[in-house]
């Protein structure tokens, strides 16, 4: 069982109970958290797992790691907490020795100690640096796009990232009135500019996040991500995947429905002829989504979408 309550944590794990009864972490057995945040769904995973199962937790935010590792202390001798991006798994599988494991969960996105931290940037709710990097030591910041990118570049990241119909108005807008060093700033020349209607989302909302997954390359991590968690499972092992956004779901099922299928040719072609074999079985064909009672009170909750696969 979970100990914590939102009081007392500054992030709450989305679809905690969810997590533990797809992965059914036991002793001694070996587990990732891709994205251990402030160590939530890793917690879970280390009581249900006592008294030998081991985590390998990771994170390309330093301070995630830190608090983590307080968090997680009764546990030090049976995790492995690691400041690594979640594409480099297989490597760092390697260099523990370990060789497959039995589960692995990657929670996607922003944790809640990241988005009040006005220093990072990612919030227009605060004024901030024009941030957004998940690794502070990377070298592309939000401002840099910002203040740099042509324009054209712009408006795709705020359509394809962010869905936003008024993507190449708010990319001219920024163009003409940039440099942005601050959220703030950058949020009310787009409030400032973009029609919107009371009660709507905020205009800014989809360019600010559209601008995080640009700055992280969330999606393109995503994809590098997929095919070495799986090949990481052992037979029976299990991969659970709690994504965001559409595009993220978008590419976690169709990843899934690949590798599940025994044949991937084109349809109506009488022969198969690529050879292809499932590596995998979906567990649930429908994303899981959170309850309406986790959704009152975590509102982070509310687009989080679920999918398990078990390694044939
Ligand atoms: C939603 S939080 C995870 C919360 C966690 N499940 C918990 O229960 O506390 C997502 C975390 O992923 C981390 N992250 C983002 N990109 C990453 C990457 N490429 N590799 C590893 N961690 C990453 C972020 O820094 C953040 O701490």
């Amino acid at each position: 069982m979970m100990n914590d309550t939102a009081n007392h944590v500054p992030h709450v794990p989305v679809l905690y109970h969810q997590i533990i009864s797809a992965l059914r972490p036991a002793s001694p057995g070996f587990y990732v958290d891709a994205t251990i945040g402030a160590g939530g769904h890793a917690l879970g995973i280390l009581e249900e797992s006592s008294p030998r199962g081991q985590l390998l937790g990771l994170d390309v935010d330093p301070l995630a790691l830190e608090l983590s590792l307080q968090r997680l202390h009764l546990f030090k001798h049976r995790i492995h907490l690691v400041h690594s991006s979640y594409t480099e798994l297989h490597a760092t599988l390697l260099s523990l020795g370990w060789n497959l494991v039995d589960g692995i969960v990657i929670d996607l996105g922003v944790s809640s100690m990241q988005i009040d931290t006005p220093q990072r940037g990612f919030s227009f709710q605060h004024d901030g640096p024009l941030d957004m990097r998940f690794d502070p030591a990377q070298p592309v910041s939000a401002e840099d796009i910002v203040n740099h990118s042509p324009e054209s570049e712009l408006a795709d990241i705020i359509w394809r990232y962010g869905e936003d119909r008024e993507a190449r108005r708010i990319a001219r807008l920024i163009v003409q009135n940039r440099p942005f060093n601050t959220t703030l700033e950058l949020a009310s020349a787009i409030s400032r500019n973009i029609r919107h209607h009371p009660g709507a989302i905020h205009p800014a909302t989809r360019t600010f996040q559209a601008l995080r997954i640009a700055v992280n390359r969330e999606l393109e991590g995503l994809e590098v991500f997929l095919p070495q968690a799986v090949q990481s499972l052992k037979s029976g092992g299990r991969l659970a995947v709690i994504s965001f956004h559409s595009l993220e779901d978008r590419i976690v099922k169709q990843y899934f429905r690949i590798e599940s299928r025994d044949c991937i040719c084109p349809p109506g072609q009488p022969v198969c002829t690529c050879g292809h074999h499932a590596s995998i079985k979906e567990i649930n064909r429908r994303p899981i989504t959170a309850d309406p009672d986790e959704i009152a009170t975590n509102v982070r909750a509310r687009s989080a979408k679920l999918r398990v696969i078990e390694k044939i």
